[in-house]
Parts: C-alpha cells; structure tokens; sequence
C-alpha cells in the first residue's frame, strides 16, 4: 500500500504536471452576432448579412490543440448554420454545421454554442455559412498556429496576411438561388470577385477605391494565406513580377514549390510564401484573381485585384504612389485545363519528421466510383409549372445519378437517435446505375433520380473513392469536398478512370492530403480516407450552385467499440427542425 504522504506527493506531482505542462493548450471564446449591415461596392449600397457588422467576417486564430468556443447568436431574419471549413471535428460532429446534415439551422432570434477542440492541424481554414447562399457573405479566416515552441517548416514570415476571394452580387443572392430553384433556370452570375471583400480597380469609377492594399517592405518574406470562399467559381492567382512558394494546401504542409500562378477552388486554402524585391521599385504591383471555368454555363469573367504596396519608411510618397506604373500579372485563359492538372500534381505531402504525414491507407475495405455531374430531373411541381428543360424538366446535378434531396430534418439527428425512417435510407449506390462512356457522347437517357440516400460505413473502414466527371450536360470540374476527414489523392487522369490500369499510378507515398479536390474537367480523381470519425459527414461540390442541385451526399460513420470512438451526445442548445 501506498503511504498516505507518497499518494498525496503523487497526487500533487500530477495535477502539477496537468496544470503547468509546458505547452499548456487554451480556449478561444469568440462570440458570433449575425447581423445585417450596410456596405457599398461598385457604387452601390447593400444590406447584407454579417457576423458582427465585418466583412469578410472575423479570423478565429488558434493554435494546434486548442478548444474553440463560438456562440452564434442569430439576429437577422434568414434561419443559418456555420460550418468550420476543413476542421475534422473528432468526435464533435454537432459542432460541423451543415445544415440539416448535422443540425437543425439556428431560427431568427435563437443561439447555438460550436464547440470543438482542434487535434492534428495547423495552417489555414475558413468558417462559412453552409445554408442556401448565405456564405456570400458570411465567411472569413481560421488560422491554426503551430503548438507553442514548434516551428513552421520553412523560414519564419516577416509577417502573415490572410487573402480571402470572395464574389460579389448587386443583386439579393437568396432571391436569386430561390427563384433559380423554382423556375429550373440557371442562377445569375456573379458581377464581380473581390480580394478582403474588395473588387479592385478594374471595375468601375468607384471600385478603384474599394481596393485592398497590402503595404510591404523590402527583402522581407510574407506569408499570403489564401482562401477562395467564392460561391462558383475556381480562381487563378498571381502578383505582379513575383514568385510565390507554395508551402501548404488545407491545413496540410506540403512540400514547397515555385510558381507564378495559383489555382484555388472554392473550398480550398493555400498558404504561399512572397518575398519582396530587396530594393524599393518604382512600380506598383497588382494582384489579382480570375475564373478558371471549363463547363458549359456561363460565369463571371472579371478580374478581381489588390494592390502589393512597397512601403517607404523615409519620406510621405503617397503623391509620388498614385504616379507609379501599375504592373499586371498575367493570368491563364479561363479553361486551362492543363494549368490545372500540371498545378494539382505539384501538391505533395511534406512527411518531415516534425510533421509527419501521408499515413495513407495501405489497405482499402471498402471501393466505390462515383460519377459527378450535371442531368436532368421532372420539374418539381408536375404539372403546375413549366421548367426550362425538355418535356417539363430541369437541370440538376447528381453523385452517381442520385440528385441530393435535403431532408425536414437533420440526419446526426434521425441517426443518432436511430430515427432515420422517413428521413434517409442507406442504398446510396457504390457504382453508377449503369456504365457507359462518361466523358463521351451523352447517354440516350439523361435523367436522373432524387432522394436522401447515404453510405454506411462501420468504424476505421478504409475507402478508396474514384470521383468521375460526366460530359452529360458538359465536362467540367467539380471541388467536391469532404466534412469529418483528411483524404489523400492518390491519382488524377483525363477521360474515363480504368481500374485495369490507373490504380498502378496511385501514389501511396506522398499525396497531397486534403479535404477539397477538383475532380478534373472530363477526367476523374482517386482519392483514399480512414473512417476513423463517428457521425454524419457530407460529401459536396463546393460550387454552391451544383450543391444546390443536388451535387451533394453524405457517409454515416457508426461508433466503435471502444468508449473513445463513439458519438457524445448532442449539447442541450442544439437547435430544433
Ligand atoms: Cu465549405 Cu460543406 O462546406
Ligand atoms: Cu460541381
């Protein structure tokens, strides 16, 4: 038996150790009021919703370890949800957001408290809105520092500067998505990208002084966080007469590389080193962000821009700054496919031994091949109403022909309480109905069914996913992105995935690990996860527009066996259907 004093010493040896290890992790509380404001870009004034009357919205900053505490209070008249973008949410999934996947949306004068611990990550996210459109405008920078006393993996930044895109709409967006679901048209396009909500000179008269500066010194490094939250449009990237070394890809490093241009899909985060010329220029830089657009809609050919300032400490050269030469990057036609595949395949995984990474699934359990594009289905209300398609239809999207029906309610729910007749079935398809030439002519039959369908799958199952393009309506690319995990992409091609052949090009040692990819225009992507996360986790394109079609579908993930790999209970304020 252990003597009174040793258990007492013993006692007060760990609570010591518990209250001052050295890397003690925190809470961040922040606290979210959703409320309308009024901002004027490109002349014109607008309402629209905030968190806190900023936009973009505020930065919750954190380092690896820590517990987020965010209390959403909701004071406008649209019902919303926020969604912590690219955070897995280890067993914490009443906090992930989407709504009526893992709750209910928090009604007009209603809170709900997010709260999660964040394990296994650092770099740069988002948080956004994830109900109808309403991310427009509510969203804005997470960024994950390194735990205490653990370097980044290349050169400390002179300083750190987030650049959210955005897109911008004179119009009332939720009108627009509303009355575009009702009639089967295709939504308005945007009528411009901004860069920290700004649009740039490129304009009008007025949008030169809604232009964002980022003043620089000389010989400095800068640290660009770069966060694409437009709603549907892929963005090319780039600053004048200067290199960019992108260091990491969603919260993941990456092994670093040298280019010119980024590409970004909305989803994605890119964190890219700028180093400043060692001497004062007499020019002015502009960066600026474009469309990379390969389907058959139209979209929104602007040009955002910002402007890379050289600072002078010595003398007021505001005057001389206005007279400066303006240098423009130059950027890739708007459907350069080859960009992008060349772009994708630089993202590699970093694997130091500080920050190891790439524990990509040897193994697979379970495979499935899921084709992702555009199709018809009946218009929604019979014969009440005519849509814009053939014989009474109207353009949806779909994964594997199932066009994504939202239910009343939201799944976590309905599966946590074991709820989920009436509200989902577990038949989502692993293959599509049938198999024809994906990215070829047409099929005869284009239609395409509705309903809310998911995949179980039991714990710590490995899939391996292949994400096929259709050319049904028009190839295009599609950034489907994961709730609930990191996956690993393994490989990506043009036309019609092989399983004779490709998985031979799997590369299972260093992939790029991420939660959004771009499944290529007329080509597929293979990609790996461990379901090692309990709870209902959607699976979407990140262009809003197809998400609202249908370009959507979610994997219940079913507790483990062990205390530590089950679902807690939902907090008391969880919001109610
Ligand atoms: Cu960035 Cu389901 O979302
Ligand atoms: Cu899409």
């Amino acid at each position: 038996m252990m003597s009174h004093k040793l258990l007492l010493f013993t006692v007060m040896c760990i609570s010591f150790r518990v209250a001052f290890s050295k890397h003690p992790t925190a809470t961040r509380h922040y606290k979210f009021n959703i409320k309308m404001q009024n901002v004027t870009r490109l002349c014109q004034s607008k309402s629209i919703v905030t968190v806190n009357g900023q936009f973009p919205g505020p930065a919750i900053t954190a380092r690896e370890g820590d517990r987020v505490v965010v209390k959403v209070v909701n004071h406008v008249q649209y019902n919303l949800t926020i969604h912590w973008h690219g955070i897995r949410q280890l067993r914490s999934g009443w906090a992930d957001g989407p709504a009526y996947i893992t709750q209910c949306p928090i009604q007009t004068g209603q809170s709900y408290v997010y709260n999660f611990t964040i394990k296994g990550q650092r770099g740069t996210l988002f948080w956004h809105a994830h109900i109808s459109w309403l991310r427009v405008t509510l969203y804005g920078p997470i960024i994950i520092l390194p735990k205490r006393g653990v370097p980044y993996p290349f050169p400390k930044p002179h300083k750190e500067v987030p650049l959210l895109f955005g897109e911008w709409w004179k119009a009332d967006t939720e009108k627009i998505i509303n009355q575009a679901m009702q009639t089967g048209s295709a939504p308005n396009i945007s009528d411009a990208y901004t860069i920290n909500g700004f649009p740039g000179p490129s304009y009008n008269t007025c949008s030169a002084k809604d232009t964002f500066k980022l003043k620089v010194e000389p010989g400095k490094t800068y640290l660009l966080r770069l966060i694409n939250a437009a709603l549907n449009d892929e963005l090319f990237f780039s600053v004048a007469d200067h290199n960019l070394t992108v260091v990491e890809a969603d919260a993941v490093y990456v092994k670093p590389f040298k280019t010119k241009i980024v590409l970004i899909t909305p989803g994605q985060t890119t964190n890219v080193l700028l180093k400043t010329k060692n001497h004062h220029p007499n020019t002015t830089f502009l960066m600026a962000a474009k469309a990379y657009a390969t389907g058959p809609a139209a979209f929104d050919n602007t040009t955002a821009s910002a402007i890379l300032q050289y600072h002078h400490r010595h003398h007021n050269s505001t005057m001389k700054l206005n007279k400066l030469p303006l240098l423009q990057p130059s950027l890739p036609i708007f459907n350069d496919t080859t960009f992008a595949f060349k772009f994708n395949d630089k993202i590699r995984s970093l694997g130091s031994s500080k920050f190891p990474s790439a524990r990509v699934p040897q193994k697979v359990d379970r495979r499935f091949f899921f084709t992702v594009g555009l199709g018809l289905i009946p218009c929604p209300n019979g014969g009440n109403q005519t849509c814009q398609g053939p014989n009474n239809t109207m353009v949806a999207a779909s994964v594997n022909n199932v066009s994504f029906v939202m239910p009343n309610t939201a799944l976590l729910q309905a599966h946590f309480f074991n709820q989920s007749k009436g509200v989902y079935t577990t038949d989502f398809p692993a293959n599509p109905p049938f198999k024809y030439n994906y990215t070829g002519n047409p099929p005869s039959n284009i239609m395409m069914k509705t309903g809310t369908k998911v995949v179980a799958l039991p714990f710590n199952t490995t899939v391996e996913l292949v994400l096929q393009d259709t050319s049904i309506i028009g190839a295009e690319s599609h950034p489907l992105h994961l709730h609930g995990f990191n996956f690993f992409v393994l490989a990506q091609g043009n036309g019609n995935f092989d399983p004779s052949k490709d998985p031979a090009r799997f590369n299972l040692a260093d992939p790029a690990e991420r939660n959004t990819v771009g499944v290529p225009s007329g080509g597929w992507v293979a990609i790996r996860f461990l379901a090692d996360n309990p709870g209902v986790w959607f699976m979407h394109c990140h262009l809003e527009v197809h998400t609202s079609w249908g370009l959507k579908m979610a994997w219940v993930v079913m507790d483990g066996n062990r205390r530590n790999q089950k679902l807690p209970p939902p907090p008391a304020d969880l919001p109610k259907c």
